[in-house]
């Protein structure tokens, strides 16, 4: 997958995807990213790419002409017309359902702004999509453009050594993930769960995916409420609440459990 990101800050984008998974799908040629500065499309002394926004207030806004430019030179070298995605918080929010749906493009154009924003006209104009990657404010684009970028490698076939652990990833499945233990089995008096030492592989499949349900039924509700559990998730789900309950010394679980917390 090819990602052109246009920033004021390439070298931030640059190295941070150098690490981790990210580099090895650079090298194994699975992604390839470049980075444009817009600073470059600007045409005076100073290289100005932003100005005071109309109707006055603090901060500066991104200027429509270099921007322009800059998204003129991307898509002069990009293989084939692809989505030119503005990140910011007014956008779509980023989920991993958005993440399998943005992994599907051949490319994607990711446009970051630093300052206040972007004069509106450049987003009507020259932006397919918005997104979000959260309900908070960042100085800057480029993390996002890396949190979108990082979260759709994963999902490159051959990026991760075992695309296994996608799939098992949280939210892979709507759900969170369970908990993962590794030696030694005893730490500070803490042992692991007897049933991942049994080696009885059924067993440990039914115990992650109780654990994944308890999980989510604990910390995100919300999740599960979007969602029709099967009858095995919804038997699976029960068992968990059940030996919570009892682990919280709580009384009886109350048959309608279930439908109180909206599943
Ligand atoms: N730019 C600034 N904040 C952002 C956010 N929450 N998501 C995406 N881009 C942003």
């Amino acid at each position: 997958m090819r990602v052109d990101v246009v920033t004021l800050f390439p070298e931030m984008v640059q190295t941070l995807l150098r690490f981790g998974v990210t580099g090895r799908a650079a090298e194994r040629g699975l992604l390839q990213v470049e980075t444009w500065d817009p600073r470059d499309d600007a045409h005076d002394r100073h290289r100005t790419v932003d100005d005071r926004p109309y109707g006055g207030g603090p901060g500066m806004v991104m200027k429509v002409q270099p921007l322009r430019d800059t998204l003129r030179r991307v898509r002069a070298m990009v293989p084939a017309p692809v989505k030119t995605i503005y990140l910011s918080p007014q956008g779509r929010p980023l989920t991993q359902d958005g993440v399998r749906e943005l992994v599907q493009e051949s490319g994607l154009i990711l446009l970051t702004g630093r300052y206040e924003g972007i004069d509106e006209r450049l987003i009507e104009a020259e932006v397919d999509e918005e997104w979000s990657i959260g309900d908070y404010v960042l100085s800057g684009g480029e993390l996002a453009a890396l949190v979108l970028i990082d979260a759709m490698t994963r999902l490159l076939p051959g990026a991760l050594n075992d695309y296994e652990s996608a799939e098992q990833d949280s939210f892979m499945d709507g759900l969170l993930d369970c908990p993962h233990y590794t030696r030694p089995e005893q730490i500070d008096g803490q042992g692991v769960p007897a049933v991942l030492l049994s080696g009885d592989h059924g067993a440990i499949a039914r115990w992650r995916r109780r654990e994944s349900l308890g999980r989510t039924w604990l910390r995100r509700p919300d999740l599960l409420a979007q969602r029709q559990l099967a009858a095995k998730d919804r038997a699976l789900l029960d068992e968990f609440i059940r030996e919570y309950q009892e682990k919280q010394g709580a009384p009886a679980l109350p048959e309608n459990l279930l439908e109180q917390r909206g599943v």
